[in-house]
């Protein structure tokens, strides 16, 4: 039987036994199975096929059980005083940053952690108080989330100069003799800045986390993003020694959405500048004389305003949450599913023989985590609408995801969009006021297809997860473009 009828006359049950024979380590992750049925209940009970984690993660009910418990059960005031609700709000912020340090490995004497709203949060953090000069450069990939890119402004305002190193067409990865080079080539005296995520948002695709010390050694600071590595892979900040890693919790555990942090190494925080002082972040200013403040020394200083004092504890429950499973069952888990996926939508044909879907990145399993881009394609090799995709996976309440995922390098390349295909969506306002404006003027000028889906896969996955996404994307077998 070919591989394009397996779903529709194969069945759910088969199909499960013929994965466990081809991925044995996903029979170790069945703690898993048990904490879905009891914590994640919601999913199977309303039907849904959630397939965007590294949109963001999903919480378990004990985690906002406990927290909501802890919030009834206490008076917790704003931490910036000695009274006795400020000093249990203040104690349970150091819960967090402490559990924060245990799980990332970040410890006290080499890392400051600072608590941000979101990963966002912690490269503007960066960005806007890095020590950019004219002779400085800020070297970054294309495989970039917006948020990284978005510091190129800051290192242009400076004078410094903003270096991107391309990603290639056929896997998304950097050349690594490229990255040598760059690391090398660039930049005298001033301050230099490197910037690449640990796992792409776009394509799955690892970069090699051995050019943090490469660069270091060459006297680059780095930024390692690991908001879309850190919710699958282990996380290690002493072993890894990037000087700066920005994380989402929601990526990680789902709740609470508004916390973040950056972990960044104390000498590396102490060359920041900060561009302003703020309630939270000063000892002593004075109004007297403008230049008289003092900002307080390590993460309280980039810490403005009141920090987020009740959602907090929060993180510390969800950072036990995933201890209690433990994140190297998750990578197991989520590993097994992603090359089963990766073989069958590699496999899957229209009845001429032709592929119905092009992975863009990695391939295979080597060097890779759970987030796959793709197109479903027609028997001619053109893309499906992306967003009649995303709606009919929605009709059947299959959550991926279509756009570019906020990063335009891996986009511009997967599907060879020039720097002209691009001009007009900058230059000419009436063609592109809107990102779907600019999709669409991209389209009709060059006949390309900016836009893509993405799948991917996070703590709680399992395999009747990607197998209904297997028979949806079986259901498009033969059919004709719109
Ligand atoms: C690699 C990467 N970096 C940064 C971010 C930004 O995270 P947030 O939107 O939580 O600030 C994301 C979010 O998807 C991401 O995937």
């Amino acid at each position: 039987m070919g591989a394009h009828m397996y779903y529709a006359a194969t069945g759910m049950a088969a199909a499960r036994d013929d994965f466990l024979r081809r991925f044995p380590a996903y029979a170790t992750t069945t703690a898993i199975d048990e904490l879905r049925a009891a914590e994640y209940a919601r999913l199977d009970r309303l039907g849904h096929t959630y397939l965007d984690y590294t949109g963001g993660g999903l919480y378990a009910e004990s985690q906002i059980r406990r927290h909501h418990d802890l919030l009834r059960e206490r008076v917790l005031g704003n931490p910036h005083s000695q009274n006795p609700t400020s000093v249990a709000s203040a104690e349970l912020a150091k819960e967090a940053r402490d559990a924060v340090r245990r799980f990332f490995n970040a410890p006290e004497d080499e890392f400051e952690i600072v608590f941000t709203a979101n990963a966002s949060g912690a490269l503007k953090l960066v960005g806007e108080a890095y020590p950019f000069a004219p002779g400085g450069v800020f070297l970054l990939s294309y495989d970039n989330h917006n948020s990284v890119n978005g510091i190129r402004e800051f290192a242009g305002n400076k004078g410094a100069a903003t270096t991107y190193i391309p990603v290639r067409e056929k896997d998304l990865r950097l050349d690594e003799g490229q990255v040598r080079t760059a690391l090398r080539g660039a930049g005298g005296a001033a301050a230099k800045l490197f910037a690449y995520p640990a796992q792409s948002n776009f394509s799955g695709a690892q970069h090699p986390l051995e050019w943090v010390a490469e660069a270091r050694e060459l006297g680059w600071d780095v930024i390692l993003d690991c908001a879309a590595y850190a919710p699958t892979n282990r996380l290690d900040a002493a072993a890894i020694g990037a000087d700066f890693i920005p994380v989402s919790f929601y990526k990680l555990f789902g709740y609470p959405t508004g916390s973040g942090c950056l972990i960044a190494r104390r000498e590396a925080l102490a060359k920041l500048r900060r561009p302003w002082f703020a309630g939270g972040t000063i000892t002593l200013a004075s109004v007297q004389q403008q230049d008289w403040y003092h900002l307080t020394p390590g993460a309280t200083g980039f810490e403005d305003g009141t920090i987020d004092y009740l959602g907090l504890p929060a993180v510390t429950i969800g950072i036990e949450h995933v201890e209690s499973v433990g994140i190297s069952v998750i990578h197991e888990r989520v590993r097994a599913l992603a090359g089963w996926l990766l073989e069958e939508l590699q496999r899957l044909r229209h009845s001429d023989g032709s592929p119905l879907v092009r992975v863009f990145g990695p391939r295979d399993l080597e060097r890779r985590g759970a987030t796959i881009a793709l197109y479903l394609i027609d028997p001619k090799g053109r893309p499906y609408d992306v967003y009649d995709v995303e709606t009919a996976a929605a009709r059947k309440r299959i959550s991926v995801r279509g756009g570019c995922f906020c990063n335009p390098g891996d986009g511009e390349v997967a599907h060879h969009i020039s720097r002209d295909d691009m001009e007009r969506c900058f230059t000419d306002p009436s063609a592109a006021i809107t990102l779907m404006q600019c999709q669409h003027t991209i389209e009709d000028r060059t006949g390309k297809v900016p836009n893509t889906i993405r799948v991917s896969l996070g703590f709680v996955s399992d395999f009747a997860d990607v197998y209904r996404f297997m028979s949806f994307a079986e259901s498009y077998r033969d059919r004709p473009s719109a």
